[in-house]
């Protein structure tokens, strides 16, 4: 079985007694020594461990040790008290067991620092915090004040307990601790008023008046000087390695802590001080008449027999001391104590004392240690076998010393030393020692364990060894000598009913406090309880409490008595080795079985390391773990089965148990971490999944909208493509067009409105009216003007359309003269609004001109009178001027008579001047027949019609050329034979509105023409 071990690898001697081989009481000292000489002060039998006291500070009591041994298997490491003080934590935080821990050994031993070991170590590993840390401290400083008052230097031990002490530690649920109960046992007061040579006060005494200051010690009346006081022992005042006034600061530090109040420290120091000075009090011896002694205190006036008063004396010195010691463990639990839940309890009680005188205290102390080492008897030893028969398990019996027969020889009600001791203190009549040591040797005459010169068996008349005021008692550590005197007395703690009450009368608090008893209204007559009775009682009520308790034993050796390091004497260990029944301890373990557990728990624990049984095993428990040891294929010789529970023979075997499910829990950590690992990257991996479809839709999305981007702009090219082609194919149809249509249609529009509103505002068809609307646009210009003009030609056509052929001849005929004359010839303007009558002679009618008419050949177009101007004076003669289609005649007014008649062909051109005269020249053609008598000049009042009359019907002859008009202010005229030159000119005022022509010469005629306004 290849097992990792640490307990049992690399090992001084072997850790644990049980491997012990061969074992003998030889072989087992030899271990202890080995493992001693190596610094190995702790070794195990079994679950118990053995602690050497070293005597020197080892390096093995530091946080990293705590560090090492927290939460590890107590097979573990090599052997340690933290091991102890970690399962015992472990299975009451975990397992909700209740938790003693036993610390036995003779004084000296190292019990107390175990203790301390104890407390230091579960106070490192549990919880942390600002209140558990308070509750810690508090419980760990009640320490030095308890050790201050109940501690004193002794033969044995520097440092020793002078009281028993238990403290239960109390826990929550969680290991957290909350407080504290401590419960004190029989403090040795005697030490208050005597100490045995070599050994001191308590410290608290020493600790005062080196530690206070000058200030306190005149407050308390007090003096440095421990010479000054009869209670200190002087020989060992001070001791090696003990600083008492540190202490005393550490001390009153330590009260602080625990919750002591300033006023409390004072009264309790004033107490101290008190019972100093009471060791001060001297008795002066008086004589009286009725020859009894008497005494009084020196310089008072009280009195009392003498050697009483010395006894009264230190009896309230005792009595105050160690009431004030039980008011202190009072004060404390108040500051500590908490209502119960898990409980660790740990015992510290005087260790197994012998003494060279040995007294009512020792006895008591010793009776103690009987009664713990009856419990260790019965828990480890008897309990074990008892259970393996109990369990069915194969056992051959152990032999070992059960010391049931001494605790009774002590404590039997009715023939116990205690019982007796009780019965003569209650008896009336004279009680001495003696008398008590007689009834001694009466009745405990046959025990065994009873030792005494004049008891009734006769065996130990001749040992001179046993003086005749001892007895002495075989307890299971080592015969005891105790001297019988002073049994009663203290065992009666009387103190006289004055001083009690006296004591009650103090204006001192605390002191009234101390003794309720003293209360005058509270008289009780009943004897108080002796102080055998009371610890008999009080060790009774612990024992009982210890049993409901999962024990843990811390069993200390002293190595040597001289208080020294490094030295191992054999003859002592072997002592305490024997009465610690510690060979016992190992043969039973060896015999039994290292460990044992009931099957539920054990299927529980182990059930991981089959498969069969993992994780669920449905079957009874015993068979489950049957299969499961099957399974490991532990050997059978390693373990058996009881009833209830499984046995395991080793420690090995168990250790393997061990190291296997520590592998597998591992192997489960890491199923549990794999799975978890697993489900994390799973949902992890989930979520990346969930993340990446999002994504990537959204991407998509994204893609999808891109595409449709595209797509759209596609279509839009395409369709801008189209509609470009459309429009190219089309753009005659629309764009162009538009425009223009919609222009057209508002031109149209406009153009509507226009003609509609220029038709109602048209002038009137009056051809002269002038007016005209306004031109609404300007482009209509154009159109406006042409309207109007073709406005007035239609109104002018309209007008002329009314006009009958011969009106409309006249008015050619008067067009015509417009053409000819207009803007040419002043006179023409005076002759347009006169109407041209052509026939001004009525020629046809009028019989005067009847022959001249007859002889017309064509019909007379103007008749009119003209003047034939002469050549000669410029003066004119009349003439009757007559036009025909054909020719114009000249003839005599008064006759008729035809002087000239000249066919119109023969007419080259007529002459006129510009003037606003009547004179005109007809010029002939040369050559002609008519051009005889030359040209004519001629005046006629209607010049203009006669002229265009002429014009006209020139232009409509046949053959006749066009009769050219010529308009100007000089021309020639051809006379007969020469031409004659005709000048109009603007003639003056004087001559009146007419015109005249004058000769200038033979060549000229001079017309002038008045001038027109
Ligand atoms: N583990 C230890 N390491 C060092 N010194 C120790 C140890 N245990 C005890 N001692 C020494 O032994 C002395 C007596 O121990 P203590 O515990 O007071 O004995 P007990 O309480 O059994 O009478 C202590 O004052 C101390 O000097
Ligand atoms: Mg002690």
């Amino acid at each position: 079985m290849e097992v990792k071990t640490s307990l049992l690898d690399n090992m001084i001697g072997v850790g644990d007694m049980v491997l012990l081989e061969p074992l003998s009481e030889d072989s087992f000292i030899e271990n202890l020594r080995n493992r001693f000489d190596h610094n190995e002060i702790y070794t195990y039998i079994g679950s118990v461990v053995i602690s050497m006291n070293p005597y020197r500070s080892l390096p093995i009591f530091n946080p990293d040790k705590v560090e090492e041994y927290r939460n590890r298997n107590f097979y573990e490491l090599s052997p340690h008290i933290y091991a102890l003080a970690d399962e015992a934590y472990r299975s009451l935080r975990d397992q909700d067991k209740d938790q003693c821990i036993l610390i036995t050994g003779e004084s000296g031993a190292g019990k107390t620092e175990a203790s301390k070991l104890v407390m230091s170590y579960v106070a490192a590993v549990c919880g942390k915090g600002q209140e558990v840390n308070k509750v810690k401290e508090q419980l760990l400083q009640s320490n030095p004040v308890l050790e201050a008052f109940g501690n004193a230097k002794t033969v044995r031990n520097d440092n020793s307990s002078r009281f028993g002490k238990y403290m239960d530690i109390e826990f929550d649920f969680k290991g957290d601790p909350l407080g504290g109960v401590i419960s004190n046992y029989l403090l040795e007061k005697s030490r208050v008023v005597k100490q045995p040579r070599g050994e001191r006060n308590f410290h608290v005494f020493y600790q005062l008046l080196s530690g206070a200051s000058d200030d306190t010690l005149k407050k308390l009346k007090l003096d440095r000087d421990f010479s000054k006081y009869n209670y200190l022992s002087l020989d060992s005042a001070a001791v090696n390695g003990l600083d008492d006034a540190a202490n005393f600061r550490t001390v009153k530090n330590a009260m602080q802590i625990v919750g002591f109040m300033e006023d409390e420290v004072q009264s309790v120091l004033e107490l101290v001080a008190a019972v100093l000075k009471l060791g001060n009090i001297e008795f002066k011896p008086e004589s009286r008449c009725n020859g009894t002694d008497e005494s009084r205190i020196k310089d008072k006036n009280v009195t009392c027999v003498y050697l009483q008063a010395y006894y009264a004396r230190d009896a309230l010195a005792k009595n105050l001391y160690s009431r004030l010691f039980s008011w202190l463990v009072t004060r404390i639990n108040e500051s500590i104590k908490v209502t119960r839940h898990k409980v660790m309890g740990v015992l510290d009680i005087y260790g197994f004392e012998i003494f060279e005188e040995n007294s009512f205290e020792q006895f008591i102390i010793n009776y103690c240690n009987e009664k713990l080492q009856q419990i260790f008897i019965e828990l480890t030893l008897r309990e074990e076998q008892e259970e393996y028969i109990r369990e069915g398990i194969e056992w051959t019996n152990i032999e070992y010393f059960n010391n049931a027969i001494i605790c009774d020889l002590i404590e039997n009600h009715q023939s116990g030393i205690l019982a007796m001791l009780d019965e003569e203190c209650l008896r009336p009549g004279t009680v001495t020692d003696e008398t008590f040591l007689d009834k001694l040797n009466t009745i405990c005459a046959e025990h065994q364990h009873f030792e005494s010169r004049l008891s009734k068996n006769s065996k130990y008349i001749t040992d001179h060894s046993l003086p005749h005021t001892c007895f002495r008692i075989q307890h299971y550590a080592g015969k005891v000598l105790y001297r019988a005197e002073g049994f009663v007395d203290k065992n009666n703690d009387l103190l006289y009913r004055d001083l009690s009450q006296a004591m009650y009368k103090a204006n001192h608090s605390l002191i009234k406090q101390l003794f309720p008893e003293g209360n005058p209204a509270k008289v009780n007559l009943k004897r108080p309880p002796t102080a055998g009775f009371q610890f008999k009682a009080s060790v009774g009520t612990l024992m009982r409490n210890l049993q409901t308790k999962n024990p843990n034993y811390i069993r200390c050796i002293k190595p040597n008595d001289k208080k020294a390091s490094h030295i191992f004497t054999d003859s002592l260990v072997c002592h305490q080795v024997r009465y610690l029944g510690l060979m016992e301890n190992v043969r039973v373990r060896r015999a039994g079985y290292a460990f044992r557990q009931a099957y539920e728990p054990c299927l529980e624990r182990y059930k991981m390391l089959c498969k069969r049984t993992w994780p669920h095993w449905s079957g009874p428990a015993r068979e489950g773990v049957e299969v499961l040891m099957a399974d490991l294929k532990v050997p059978a010789e390693e373990f058996s089965y009881g009833r209830s529970k499984i046995f395991i023979r080793n420690p090995r075997s168990l250790f393997f148990l061990e190291e296997r499910r520590r592998q597998c829990l591992q192997n489960l950590a890491t199923l549990i971490q794999k799975i978890y690992r697993g489900w994390k990257c799973r949902t992890h991996f989930l979520l990346l999944k969930k993340s990446q479809i999002v994504v990537s839709a959204w991407y998509r999305r994204y893609q999808q909208k891109k595409y449709k981007k595209i797509k759209s702009a596609t279509t839009v090219v395409q369709s801008y493509t189209r509609g470009w082609q459309v429009r190219r194919e089309y753009r005659k149809f629309f764009r162009a067009n538009a425009g223009k249509k919609i222009y057209d249609f508002t031109i149209q529009r406009i153009m509507q409105k226009y003609f509609l509103g220029l038709k109602s505002t048209l002038p009137s068809m009056s051809p002269i009216d002038k007016s005209w609307p306004a031109r609404p646009y300007l482009f209509l210009d154009g159109v406006h003007t042409e309207l109007r003009t073709v406005f007035h030609h239609w109104r002018c056509k309209k007008y002329r359309s009314q006009f009958t052929e011969e009106k409309k001849a006249v008015y050619e005929e008067k067009l015509e003269a417009s053409e000819i004359f207009k803007d040419k010839k002043a006179l023409y303007p005076s002759s347009v609004s006169q109407p041209f009558r052509g026939d001004y002679l009525e020629i046809s009618k009028n019989p005067k001109y009847q022959k001249l008419n007859s002889a017309m050949e064509e019909k007379v177009l103007l008749a009119d009178v003209v003047n034939k101007i002469n050549r000669a004076n410029g003066k004119g003669t009349a003439r009757i001027f007559l036009l025909t289609k054909n020719s114009v005649v000249l003839a005599d007014q008064k006759t008729g008579q035809v002087k000239a008649s000249v066919p119109l062909p023969d007419l080259t051109s007529v002459s006129v001047s510009t003037q606003s005269d009547g004179f005109f020249a007809l010029k002939l053609k040369e050559g002609s027949a008519s051009a005889i008598k030359g040209d004519f000049l001629l005046s006629s009042e209607h010049l203009i019609e006669i002229i265009t009359k002429l014009h006209r019907t020139g232009a409509t002859a046949a053959d006749s050329e066009q009769l050219n008009i010529d308009i100007s202010d000089e021309f020639l005229v051809q006379f007969k034979h020469d031409k004659v030159c005709v000048k109009f000119i603007q003639g003056a005022p004087k001559n009146g509105n007419s015109v005249s022509c004058k000769r200038k010469n033979n060549r000229l005629l001079e017309v002038s023409v008045p001038t027109t306004a």
